[in-house]
């Protein structure tokens, strides 16, 4: 009991609902790359969560392996961390239902990111509404001690902690309270065209760079970006937020301090700023598009490494369900 408690476990997931872009590496991913060295990772391709909103069978289907490649191009190597999809592990759902029973309805009304889908005109679906609970069993499944997400999860870690609190007190001592972990800078990529919103696939395609964009887009987007007024590459979210995303965008890629890159830029203009990220961008993506690539080519090898993540998955997820059904009286 004590030493899994002290295990250091890694869950987090992403999206297929379209493509993964620089705002879900440099908020989410480049973590799990990181803690896969220290943690017993697992980080599910959440396709059930995209179904949250309407998608072409057909392209969601494409998307799922698109994102696949990400994660093993973006550097999670399936010898370390299980990549899996969450439907391919049926316990994501069965515990969900158990912990929506413990979730109040004020909460989930409370819940910020789903407030904000409504007023972008999104149909308010059930299936948007629960989300988190859905999510909430994504996590504690898995008992993990940190989950690294950008700043809009932050919430939704906290409906979990509440729910793991819930159940705990009820039936026992079950979940590990778990941590979320958000990178020092970059915990919230801003969107190019729109500095007072976050980067988000479900934007135009011009406010995000994706992970497999060509050199030709990258340079096209970082171009046309906006930017605040003045000349000045100086870091300052507050009066700054624009050219201080794009400031935080060039440390994610080429790893200079934030200091050093107002120092570098001193005396230039955004114009030298954005082309000389465009191609940190460009150089960091380059290994990353051609590892991608190819894995697409490969679509077996993907397959086989999900497969493999589900079973690692599986095999943890169904004692924490047995467990769990156990003490609510199931027999
Ligand atoms: P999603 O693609 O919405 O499933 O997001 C996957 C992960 O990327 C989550 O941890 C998000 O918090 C994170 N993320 C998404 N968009 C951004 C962004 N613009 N900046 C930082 N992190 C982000
Ligand atoms: N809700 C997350 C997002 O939109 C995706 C997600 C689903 C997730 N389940 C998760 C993230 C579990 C971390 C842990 O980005």
């Amino acid at each position: 009991m004590k030493s899994e408690t002290q295990k250091k476990i890694l869950l987090s997931g992403a999206k297929p609902s379209g493509e993964l872009h620089i705002g879900n590496y440099i908020g989410a991913v480049k973590q799990w790359v990181a803690l896969q060295e220290t943690h017993e990772t697992f980080v599910p391709i959440v396709d059930l969560h995209a179904l949250t909103e309407p998608q072409d069978p057909a392209k969601l289907r494409e998307q799922i392996i698109a994102t696949a490649a990400d994660y093993v191009a973006l550097g999670l190597d399936p010898a370390k961390a299980a990549i899996f999809l969450q439907s391919a592990v049926p316990e994501h759902t069965q515990l969900m239902w158990i912990l929506n029973t413990l979730t109040s309805v004020g909460d989930l009304e409370r819940m910020v990111v789903y407030k904000e889908k409504i007023t972008e005109g999104k149909q308010a679906l059930a299936g948007l509404f629960t989300y988190p609970v859905l999510m909430a069993a994504d996590i504690l499944l898995y008992k993990p001690t940190v989950v690294p997400v950008g700043e809009d999860q932050r919430q939704h870690v906290e409906l979990t902690r509440t729910l793991a609190h819930k159940f705990n007190k009820r039936f026992g001592q079950t979940f590990p309270i778990p941590k979320e972990l958000h990178p020092e800078a970059g915990k919230k990529i801003l969107s190019l065209q729109d500095p007072t919103k976050k980067m988000s696939k479900s934007h135009s395609s011009l406010s995000y760079i994706a992970i497999a964009d060509s050199s030709e887009k990258i340079r096209q987007k970082i171009k046309s970006a906006v930017t605040d007024s003045g000349n000045a590459i100086k870091h300052d979210p507050i009066t700054k937020p624009a050219i201080s995303n794009l400031i935080t965008i060039y440390h994610a890629f080429s790893g200079k301090e934030i200091k050093q890159i107002e120092k570098d830029f001193t005396n230039t203009n955004y114009k030298n700023f954005k082309e000389a990220l465009a191609e940190v961008v460009i150089e960091k993506l380059k290994p990353i598009q051609e590892k991608r690539k190819d894995l697409l080519e490969h679509k077996q090898k993907l397959i086989d490494i999900l497969e493999e993540g589900a079973e690692k998955a599986n095999a943890k997820a169904s004692e924490t369900l047995r467990e769990v059904y156990s003490k609510v009286g199931l027999m």
